[in-house]
C-alpha cells in the first residue's frame, strides 16, 4: 500500500532551500539531519546548514564540531556552521577585497556596536550566506541540489525569513538594497524554498506550532509539511480490550505493576494520537511522524534510521 508521505519528500527535495524551524528543543536540527540524509541517500547532492554558530551537527554525527568552512559529514552530504561574524566578513571582503582593511574596521570599536545598530543585519547577512551557497556550482551545475537549513526556533525564525524584505524597506536602494532583493525573492518563492516545521506530539508545542503556522503570512504557503518528532510506539493492544484487561491484571499482584505501565503507554499513545490528529487536520498539509529512539544522545546512525522512516513517508498513522 503506498502512502501519500513520500511524495512530501519528492516534492520537497524539488526545493533548493528546505527551511527547518519550530520551538527550541522540538527536534530541528535532528529533523534537518536525518533529511539532509534521506536527500543523499536519494543520489541528490546536499548540504545541511547550521546558523548564530550552532554547533551541534557536527558532533551529532561523532565529528568535531562545524566550522564556517564545508566539510562532508555523511556519505552524499556536507554541512556548514554560519555565524553572522564570519558571513559579514566573507560579504565585506569580497566587497573591498582587502581582507586586511576588514580586519582594521572589524577591531575598531564602532564595528560591534555598528552591526548590533543595524536592525536585522545579523539575520539578513546569515539568510544572505545560504542565498550564495545555492549560486555555488561545480562543472556547471549546481554544487548542491537541496540546502536543508537548520533554522533558528520560532519567534525568531520567523524574523529570519522574513529579514531581506526588512532590510529592503530600510534601504530603498543602493547594492544592500539589490542584494537583499536578490535574496528575499528566493526565499519567498514557493518553487525554490519550502518550509518544515517540526514540533512534538505534545498539547502545548502542537499549539505552538498551530500558532507559529497562523502567524507565517506570506511564508504560509511555502509550508510543505511538518514533522511530529518523537512519536512513541503504540502498545500492541487494542485500545478497545485495555480497560477490560486492565481491571483484571490489576487484580493479579505479579502483574499489577507492569499493567499499570502499559497502561501508561496506551494513555500516552492515545494522547499522541488524538494531538497528532488535531495537528493534521488544522494545518491541512502533510504531517510526518518520526519514533522516539529511547537513547540520549542519539548515534550517528540513528539519523539513518530516521531518514530511512522519512523514506517510507514516516510512521503508520
Ligand atoms: N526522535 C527522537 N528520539 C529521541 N531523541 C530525540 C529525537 N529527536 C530529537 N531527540 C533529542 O531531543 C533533543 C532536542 O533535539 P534537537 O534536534 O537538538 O532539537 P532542536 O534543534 O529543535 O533544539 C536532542 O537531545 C535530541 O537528540
Ligand atoms: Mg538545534
Amino acid at each position: 500500500m503506498s502512502s501519500p508521505a513520500p511524495a512530501t519528500l519528492d516534492a520537497l527535495f524539488g526545493h533548493r532551500l528546505v527551511v527547518v524551524t519550530g520551538k527550541g528543543g522540538t527536534g530541528k536540527t535532528t529533523v534537518s539531519i536525518a533529511l539532509g540524509m534521506a536527500a543523499a541517500r536519494r543520489g541528490l547532492r546536499a548540504i545541511v546548514v547550521e546558523v548564530e554558530g550552532a554547533m551541534r551537527v557536527g558532533p551529532a554525527l561523532g565529528r568535531a564540531p562545524l566550522p564556517y568552512t564545508v566539510r562532508p559529514v555523511a556519505p552524499g552530504l556536507d554541512a556548514l556552521s554560519v555565524t553572522s561574524e564570519a558571513a559579514l566578513e566573507e560579504y565585506v571582503v569580497r566587497q573591498v577585497r582587502f581582507r586586511g582593511l576588514y580586519h582594521a574596521v572589524a577591531r575598531s570599536r564602532v564595528f560591534g556596536p555598528f552591526m548590533d545598530a543595524v536592525p536585522g543585519l545579523h539575520d539578513i547577512i546569515q539568510v544572505g550566506k545560504v542565498y550564495d551557497l545555492h549560486t555555488e556550482t561545480v562543472g556547471g551545475r549546481p554544487r548542491w541540489d537541496v540546502i536543508v537549513l537548520d533554522a533558528p526556533a520560532t519567534g525568531h525564525g520567523l524574523t529570519w525569513l522574513a529579514s531581506p524584505l526588512h532590510m529592503m524597506e530600510m534601504t530603498v536602494s543602493g547594492p544592500f538594497h539589490v542584494n537583499a532583493r536578490r535574496v528575499h525573492a528566493f526565499v519567498s518563492d514557493p518553487e525554490r524554498t519550502a518550509v518544515v516545521l517540526v514540533t512534538f506530539p505534545e498539547t502545548l508545542p502542537v499549539n505552538e506550532t498551530l500558532d507559529l503556522y497562523a502567524g507565517l503570512g506570506p511564508f504560509q504557503p511555502q509550508v510543505a509539511c511538518s514533522v511530529l518528532d518523537g512519536v512513541h510506539p503504540p502498545p500492541v493492544l487494542p485500545d478497545d480490550a485495555w480497560p477490560a484487561a486492565l481491571s483484571r491484571l490489576e487484580t493479579l499482584p505479579e502483574w499489577r505493576e507492569s499493567a499499570r505501565l502499559t497502561d501508561r503507554r496506551m494513555r500516552r499513545s492515545r494522547a499522541e494520537g488524538a494531538v497528532c490528529q488535531r495537528l493534521e487536520s488544522a494545518l491541512g498539509i502533510p504531517v510526518v511522524r518520526l519514533p522516539y529512539l529511547p537513547r540520549t544522545p542519539l548515534r550517528p546512525d540513528d539519523y539513518v534510521a530516521l531518514a530511512e522512516v522519512l523514506e517510507v513517508g514516516g510512521l503508520g498513522r
